[in-house]
């Protein structure tokens, strides 16, 4: 085996080897580039290392958005060769990663991809066929009219949730983890919302969270220099190796045992109907498709939507007005107090709706969505876009846009009431951009619809207590990674009235 030092030679060697051929790859592109135009403006690049100092590797759509103010609505960074365009505006965004195809790809992410074991996952394909074959598969229940297959079992599992906060409200967030990881797994005709099936599946959730810090550009150097992949597991400073092994096991167990379960029911005949039986009885597809897709529901759903409940938990406890206006119209369309609303409600609901578009828009679960890439050379009003430049529509600047947003800070769901001018909806980037947008936008839609509609009906939000029983701010923090949630919201939880009480009783015994 060779010596540390020699070792430490050759991996500084490839990093060396491996910054030439990006500076020579860097000449090529200038040298594809006919019509000589310049990159997108942004910060000045450092010597060698370019702006990779300048991006922060937490919460970096705040910079990015920061950087508007300087730079306009499309930025451009170089991080040691690697291209990064910021796109700060929605018109921006839409014209290029909605409307031009060549922005459908991803980048390739070595850490996540290859070295933690989430290269199958359909967020992570590249444009190619088998994410094609993945989204088929995924559109075949989650498209609009499939959903509605879901209303029931949604219903049923939020009933579930409600009862679970009216014995311990303090604990919200982890009902809502649960529910929506529950959720997400049901299947339309699946009936036992309390059932501990799912274990499997809600057990790597720090496994998820790690993989949603590190899937930004930046935020890891093996991204920047994939040489280091190759750097032994017991190397000084190779720590991410050791761990991502570990976590690689961890992922590859949470894709394939519920899997396996499934399908050994399937080949029993016992299989209880769900997406993956389906999928292996209709028996034209690929195990490793069927597998995958799968798994990137649950991975790709229930992080993102708890987000998105918890948002609605700290918009509620801050805007009693607000919630007092959703519940009044709840009431008046419900008019008994003995039962829950439902879907059919919905389009009586306009308040309501609005509200869920603002949850989207203030807090927005995905601020930069997931990272585009550019398959080849581009132009836009004037600056050149590489292929191969990592491309992010930045979802928060958008969200606090001055032109869009009146008062972008304020929680104002009034701001989409009147149709004639109500402002932008933010489904047009909240769940993402063109081919590569959201395939659970229909799912998550309705599933926080139900949530949403069912907690204003039972139940009041307010802002905590302190020591003397005073309402007090609640003290939050924005997590930084691929998903933006408020943490450590605390806030008090009560039925709304004895009405309330005497139907979430019911609902508890059912
Ligand atoms: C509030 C909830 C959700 C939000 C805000 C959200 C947002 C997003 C965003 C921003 C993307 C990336 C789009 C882009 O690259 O431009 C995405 C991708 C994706 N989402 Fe969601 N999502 C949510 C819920 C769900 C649910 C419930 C599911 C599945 C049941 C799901 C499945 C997926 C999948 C499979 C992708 C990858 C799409 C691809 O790369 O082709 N999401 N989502």
């Amino acid at each position: 085996m060779a010596d540390p030092t020699t070792l430490a030679l050759f991996s500084l060697f490839c990093c060396a080897l491996y910054f030439a051929l990006q500076r020579y790859q860097l000449r090529h592109l200038q040298s594809a580039n006919p019509r000589k135009l310049p990159y997108p403006p942004g910060p000045k690049p450092e010597l060698i290392i370019g702006n990779t100092r300048h991006i922060p590797p937490h919460s970096s759509w705040l910079q990015y958005t920061k950087w508007k103010k300087d730079f306009g609505d499309i930025i451009h960074l170089e991080a040691l060769g690697k291209h990064i365009v910021v796109l700060n505006s929605y018109d921006i965004s839409h014209e290029l990663l909605d409307v031009r195809p060549t922005y459908s790809d991803r980048p390739n992410a070595p850490m996540l991809c290859d070295l933690m074991g989430w290269k199958g996952i359909v967020p992570n394909l590249p444009y190619d066929d088998k994410w094609r074959r993945c989204r088929k598969l995924m559109h075949s229940i989650l498209h609009k009219d499939a959903i509605k297959d879901y209303s029931p079992a949604l219903e049923r599992y939020t009933r579930v949730f409600l009862s679970q906060l009216m014995d311990s409200p303090e604990s919200f967030s982890e009902h809502l983890r649960l529910q929506v990881t529950k959720i997400d797994l049901c299947s339309p005709r699946k009936s036992n919302p309390s059932s501990n099936r799912f274990k499997l599946i809600v057990v790597p959730e720090d496994t998820i969270a790690t993989a949603t810090k590190v899937a930004f550009p930046g935020a890891v150097l093996v991204d920047t220099f994939p040489l280091l992949m190759y750097v032994p597991s017991w190397f000084p400073g190779a720590a991410f190796k050791r761990n991502a092994k570990a976590w690689k096991k961890i992922v590859l167990k949470m894709v394939s045992d519920p899997y396996l379960r499934v399908k050994a029911d399937v080949d029993a005949g016992v299989a209880a109907p769900s997406f993956t039986s389906a999928c292996l009885e209709d028996g034209t597809h690929d195990e490793r498709d069927i597998m995958w897709s799968a798994a990137s529901m649950y991975t790709a759903g229930a992080d993102t939507t708890h987000a998105s409940l918890v948002t609605f938990f700290l918009a509620m406890a801050t805007h009693p007005d607000v919630q007092a206006k959703a519940q009044a119209e709840i009431d008046q369309v419900i008019k008994a107090n003995n039962k829950l609303p439902s879907f059919e409600d919905r389009d009586s609901l306009p308040y309501v709706n609005c509200l869920l578009k603002e949850v989207q828009r203030w807090i927005p679960a995905t601020p930069l969505a997931l990272p585009h890439r550019a398959m080849e050379n581009d132009y836009y009003e004037g600056y050149y876009i590489s292929g191969g430049s990592i491309v992010l529509g930045n979802v928060w600047s958008i969200t606090q846009d001055e032109a869009v947003y009146q008062n972008p800070k304020q929680f104002w769901p009034e701001r989409f009431e009147n149709l004639e001018t109500a402002e932008l909806d933010p489904y047009k980037y909240a769940f993402g951009f063109g081919r590569r947008s959201c395939a659970g936008v229909n799912f998550a839609d309705a599933l926080l619809y139900i949530a949403v509609v069912s907690i204003l009906a039972t139940f009041n939000i307010r802002k905590p207590r302190g020591e003397n029983g005073e309402e007090v701010e609640p003290k939050v923090t924005l997590t930084g990674g691929i998903i933006c949630r408020p943490e450590n919201l605390k806030c008090t939880i009560q039925p709304r009235s004895d009405a309330a009480i005497a139907l979430l009783r019911s609902i508890a015994d059912e």
